[in-house]
C-alpha cells in the first residue's frame, strides 16, 4: 500500500520502536494518530515530525476500557483510518515465580487483550483497502526461558493475527504480523541486555526495525520475521521443537543466572 496521505493509528508511539516508526511513516507522507500514555512525550514527537499539523496525539491507557472507548470515539478516529498498528507492548524478563501477578496481568493485557479489543472497536472505522499490523516478536514463535508470560502473549497475538486475517478474507482489510528480534529500546531490562551480550544475541536498532515495518506495509507482507538466526529458529521450532529444547537446555544455567539475578528481580518489584 502506498503510504502517502494514509491515516495511521500507531499505538505505543512514545516507545523506542514507536518513535522510529512514527518518523519513518511521516517521511512517507502518512498522517499519524499517535497513541501513548504521556501527552507531553507524544507532543514532543509530533513537533519533531515533518508537517506536524498533519498529525494528532491521542493519549490513552490501553489497559483502561474507558480510555480505549474514548480513543475509538475520538473525532480523529471516527473520520476513518487506513492503517492500525498495534505496537504498544510490555515485557518482563524473569523466572515465572519471581514475577508479580500484576506484572503477568499487565503483559497479557497490553500485548494481547488491548490489541484484540482495540482492533474490534476500530474495525468499523477502517477504510478499505486497510491494513492492521500487529507487532509480535521472535518470542511469538520460540518459547524462551525467563519470558514465559511474554512468549504466551506474543504467541497469542500471532494466532490472533493469522485467524483474523483469514476471517477478514474478501473484506478489503488484511492483517500483517511483523516480528522483530531483540531491539535496543527501554523495553528490555539490563539483565536482558547482559544475557544477550553473554550469549551473543544480536540486537537491532529501532530505526532498522521501523524501516523494515514500513517496507512490510508497502509490500503488504503478511508475515515478516527479522534477524538471523531468529527467523530460522522460529521455523525450526515449529517443525522440530525437540531440537530447540536441547539447544536451550545447554544455555539454561546462563539464562537462569541473568533472569534470577537479584537486582533484576528487585528492579521489577520496585516498578509496581
Ligand atoms: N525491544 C525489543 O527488543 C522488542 C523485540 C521484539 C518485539 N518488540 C515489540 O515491539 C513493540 C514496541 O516495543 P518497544 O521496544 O518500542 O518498547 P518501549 O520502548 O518500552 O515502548 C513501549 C510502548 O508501549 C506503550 N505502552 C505500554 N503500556 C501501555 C499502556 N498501558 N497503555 C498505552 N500504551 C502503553 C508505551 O507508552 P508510554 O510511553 O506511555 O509508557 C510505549 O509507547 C512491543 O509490542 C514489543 O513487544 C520489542
Amino acid at each position: 500500500m502506498k503510504l502517502a496521505g494514509k491515516v495511521v493509528l500507531l499505538t505505543g508511539a512514545s516507545g523506542g520502536i514507536g518513535e522510529a516508526l512514527a518518523k519513518a511513516l511521516a517521511n512517507q507522507g502518512a498522517s499519524l494518530l499517535l497513541q501513548g500514555r504521556q501527552l507531553a512525550r507524544l507532543e514532543q514527537l509530533r513537533a519533531a515530525l515533518p508537517y506536524p499539523d498533519r498529525h494528532h496525539c491521542l493519549p490513552a491507557d490501553l489497559a483502561s476500557a474507558r480510555d480505549r472507548e474514548q480513543l475509538g470515539q475520538s473525532q480523529e478516529v471516527t473520520r476513518g483510518i487506513d492503517i492500525l498498528i498495534n505496537n504498544a507492548g510490555s515485557n518482563v524478563f524473569a523466572w515465572l515465580e519471581d514475577q508479580l501477578p500484576s506484572q503477568i496481568h499487565e503483559q497479557l493485557v497490553i500485548n494481547v487483550e488491548a490489541p484484540i479489543l482495540l482492533t474490534r472497536a476500530l474495525l468499523p472505522r477502517m477504510r478499505k483497502p486497510g491494513l492492521i499490523m500487529n507487532i509480535g516478536s521472535s518470542f511469538g514463535a520460540i518459547g524462551y526461558p525467563g519470558y514465559s508470560v511474554y512468549c504466551a502473549s506474543k504467541f497469542a497475538l500471532r494466532g490472533f493475527s493469522e485467524a483474523l486475517h483469514r476471517e477478514l478474507h474478501g473484506s478489503g482489510i488484511q492483517v500483517l504480523h511483523f516480528a522483530p528480534r531483540a531491539t535496543r529500546t527501554r523495553l528490555n531490562s539490563e539483565a536482558a541486555y547482559a544475557l544477550n551480550a553473554e550469549i551473543g544475541t544480536q540486537t537491532d536498532s529501532a530505526d532498522f526495525v521501523a524501516a523494515q515495518a514500513v517496507d512490510a506495509l508497502i509490500r503488504e507482507t503478511r508475515r515478516r520475521w527479522l534477524g538471523w538466526p531468529e527467523a530460522f529458529f522460529a521455523r525450526l521450532n515449529g517443525l522440530f521443537p525437540g531440537l530447540v529444547d536441547r539447544a536451550l537446555a545447554k544455555q539454561h544455567s546462563i539464562i537462569a543466572r541473568h533472569a534470577r539475578n537479584s537486582s533484576n528481580v528487585a528492579a521489577h518489584h520496585q516498578e509496581i
